[in-house]
């Protein structure tokens, strides 16, 4: 879960009620006494914001239409199981006040209530939330407060890592670029018995083979042209420490033979030298290939990848864990507010949907890339979706469209382009309840570029209704 703190040093209270009337007069009362009050109108409206930062105390009602105030408190519930919930009764609902409380909730506000009231009741929970966020900093591990991830799949790779750091089992870390390798791989090394001795990270695809070779085993002087002096190899200066051997597929098949002596015995001899050198490391590897595939096709030894896969971990990808998005969008976000000096809030709810529209091929680092750019390029308490880059703001559609193979018969270009503008432009109006200038924000154009394209396209209203 992401960090309690927000970058504001004032506590955040959600309200949630379908009365426009009961939120004005919460955020009043509780504006007056400090903190930073947002509204939702229903169920649906408080996860989302749930989703784009963190709230220290949530007030719902609890007879709303749609998902009831006791449905939103089980699914807050879901996702932070410290969350404050502070539920409305009437003598209506009284029954499922008293099932809110067993379902975990904070306290419950009777109606009709008075400013006190409310004032009492939410101020302790602000003097639980405080003992909360301090004891929070406490107990979670660095390393699992920078791995965010709150997906089944990605508290497996935090029990995982949990459990095999303190072995000294050799790991492969599959995934594709940018989906966190690095970090896992220093994540376990953080954890493990060896965190005080060094963590040496090689990437096999930056070298050719024999400068891998000589990197990793070191040369002895006139082992090679340009070899003039005795160059110790980073193995060796990995002893008792932790090996991170980063794009391990790219190792050629002389290099392999090399290695997995080294995996076997832990010995391994410096080029141009005779004599055999012994290491004590544990070694972490990853790489973005498929390395059974590798095997298969006679490009990876089968031997070899057995050493190495002795613990496999498998990273997802970022589309097949969209429910992290939100969480790491706001992780970036405090970060880089917070590096750059900005008071930025917040991720509009518009922004998000685009963010979690959108299918990451370059993973974490892409999105981690796209909030850096936004935090600076907004001039706003929060990112909106026009802080976002253009190529993502085109997202999956563009792509799918985009990627469409040519035809054996050919298109027509002219209609196929006018396809792709229309799909945007609807999609746009849709979003933006038909209102133009917003809808032309998102499409990064100008109302009368716009304008003139809904006409010459004919696009209207009612027909997309
Ligand atoms: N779960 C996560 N939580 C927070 N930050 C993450 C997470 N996963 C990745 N990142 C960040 O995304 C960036 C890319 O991660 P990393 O370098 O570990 O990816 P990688 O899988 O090694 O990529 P490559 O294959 O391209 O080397 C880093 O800045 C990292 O801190
Ligand atoms: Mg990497």
């Amino acid at each position: 879960m992401a960090s309690r703190q927000q970058d504001s040093d004032k506590r955040a209270v959600l309200v949630v009620d379908d009365e426009a009337g009961m939120c004005e007069v919460l955020s009043y009362i509780l504006g007056r006494e400090g903190f930073n009050v947002e509204t939702a109108a229903h169920a649906e409206e408080a996860l989302e914001a749930f989703d784009r930062r963190c709230f220290d105390v949530t007030i719902t009602d609890l007879r709303m239409p749609g998902a009831g105030g006791i449905e939103l408190l089980r699914r807050i519930k879901d996702r932070d199981p410290n969350a404050l919930v502070i539920v409305i009764t009437a003598f209506s609902t009284w029954d499922s006040a008293v099932e809110a409380m067993r379902l975990g909730a904070f306290d419950y506000i009777k109606k009709p209530f008075d400013n006190e009231d409310i004032r009492a009741v939410v101020s302790r929970a602000m003097e639980v939330a405080r003992e909360l966020s301090l004891r929070g900093a406490g107990d979670v591990p660095a390393y699992v407060r920078n791995l965010i991830g709150a997906t089944q799949v990605m508290q497996e790779v935090h029990n995982l890592i949990r459990r095999v750091a303190s072995t000294d089992s050799t790991i492969l870390i599959h995934g594709e670029s940018g989906t966190g390798k690095e970090l896992v791989a220093r994540a376990i090394y953080n954890c493990s018995s060896r965190s005080e001795e060094a963590f040496i990270a090689v990437n096999c695809g930056a070298f050719t083979e024999s400068l891998l070779e000589s990197e990793l085993f070191g040369h002895m002087k006139g082992a090679f042209t340009g070899a003039v002096s005795h160059k110790k190899g980073l193995l060796e200066v990995a002893h008792r420490g932790t090996f991170f051997l980063d794009e391990v597929g790219e190792m050629s098949r002389q290099t392999q033979v090399k290695f997995l002596r080294v995996l076997e015995e832990r010995e391994f001899m410096a080029v141009g030298s005779t004599e055999t050198q012994r290491v004590d490391v544990r070694f972490i590897t990853a790489t973005n290939r498929d390395l059974e595939k590798a095997v298969a096709d006679g490009s990876f030894r089968e031997d070899l990848f057995y050493r190495l896969n002795v613990i496999p971990i498998r990273l997802p990808p970022l589309r097949e864990r969209k429910e992290d998005i939100p969480l790491l969008a706001g992780h970036f976000m405090a970060r880089y507010s917070h590096q750059m000096g900005k008071k930025i809030s917040g991720i509009s709810r518009e922004a998000v949907r685009f963010l979690t529209d959108y299918d990451w091929p370059g993973n974490v680092r892409e999105l981690e890339n796209t909030i850096h750019r936004a935090v600076a390029l907004s001039r706003d308490s929060e990112i909106t979706p026009a802080d976002l880059v253009i190529k993502m703001r085109t997202g999956t559609p563009a792509s799918q469209l985009m990627s469409r193979e040519l035809p054996g018969d050919g298109i027509d270009l002219e209609e196929s382009l006018a396809q792709v503008e229309r799909t945007y432009i609807c999609q746009a109006l849709e979003r933006t309840g038909w209102n133009i200038t917003h809808a032309a924000e998102l499409l990064g154009t100008s109302f009368r570029s716009l304008r003139y394209r809904i006409s010459k396209l004919d696009i209207k209203q009612e027909a997309e209704a």
